[in-house]
């Protein structure tokens, strides 16, 4: 379990979704509904939101779930969880403290799996990476759709350069200021412009076994949605 990583969600859970909506002007929103608006065409009865978080995306997907569809959503830090099960649609969903390593579900029993802004941050090494997702793959069903929304890499150098520089300069600083947790946004701050572009990530999504691996770019490539199959 990384507990640096674990730490510093345990300083953000109150204004963790504030910071996001600030540092993106908004942008968050519209892109995870998106996600969940693709997510939900998979229908089924079993669906999973992975490092949760506060339960945003968890959330929407319950908006969505009709009264066959149980919704889970798992998280290895408690504080984070527990800001989760104030979400209006908390008492619906299916809460589980765990680390993606080892998912408490067998083989085979989720129509769909999403994950949201987490992804950066099972990089620890692009092996652990891979293991992650093999994980969410060994519980999908066959056939389940896996969706991941993540920041990117815009594509044009320029434009690329310029979403680095506005990392840079305004990540930290902003999400310290708003959070009060320093290491939180450095570490964000820090992680954004390395972390792959959207071929990379589809190529590793390839490696850990799944198949018909699309994406659609957000906003220049800032941030995006990649959906995959098992
Ligand atoms: C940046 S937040 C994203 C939260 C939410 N998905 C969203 O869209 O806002 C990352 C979340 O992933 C969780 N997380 C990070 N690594 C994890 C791991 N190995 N196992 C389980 N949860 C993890 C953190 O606790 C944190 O709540």
């Amino acid at each position: 379990m990384n507990k640096g990583i674990q730490k510093i969600f345990a300083e953000v859970p109150k204004t963790y979704e504030l910071v996001n909506h600030v540092l993106t002007f908004g942008f968050d929103i519209l892109w995870r509904k998106k996600a969940v608006k693709i997510a939900v065409h998979q229908g089924g009865t079993h669906w999973l939101d992975v490092c949760t978080g506060t339960g945003e995306t968890a959330n929407y997907l319950t908006n969505h779930a009709n009264t066959n569809t149980k919704v889970y959503a798992t998280d290895f830090s408690l504080p984070m969880l527990t800001e989760a099960t104030q979400k209006p649609n908390g008492k619906r969903i299916h809460f589980t403290l765990s680390d993606v390593k080892q998912l408490p579900f067998p083989d085979n029993t989720f129509d769909l799996v999403t994950i949201s802004f987490a992804t950066r941050n099972l990089n620890t090494s692009r092996e652990t990476l891979e293991s992650s997702f093999r994980e969410f793959h060994r519980i999908l069903k066959p056939g389940g759709l896996f969706v991941n929304l993540e920041t990117s890499q815009p594509q044009f150098f320029i434009i690329r350069k310029l979403f680095h520089l506005f990392i840079k300069i305004f990540v930290k600083p902003i999400g310290s200021l708003i959070s009060g947790s320093n290491a939180g946004y450095a570490y964000l701050s820090r992680t954004i412009p390395r972390f792959y572009s959207t071929e990379e990530l589809a190529s590793i999504l390839k490696a850990s076994g799944f198949q018909n691996v699309y994406f659609t770019r957000m906003l220049f490539g800032a941030a995006a949605i990649h959906q995959s199959l098992k």
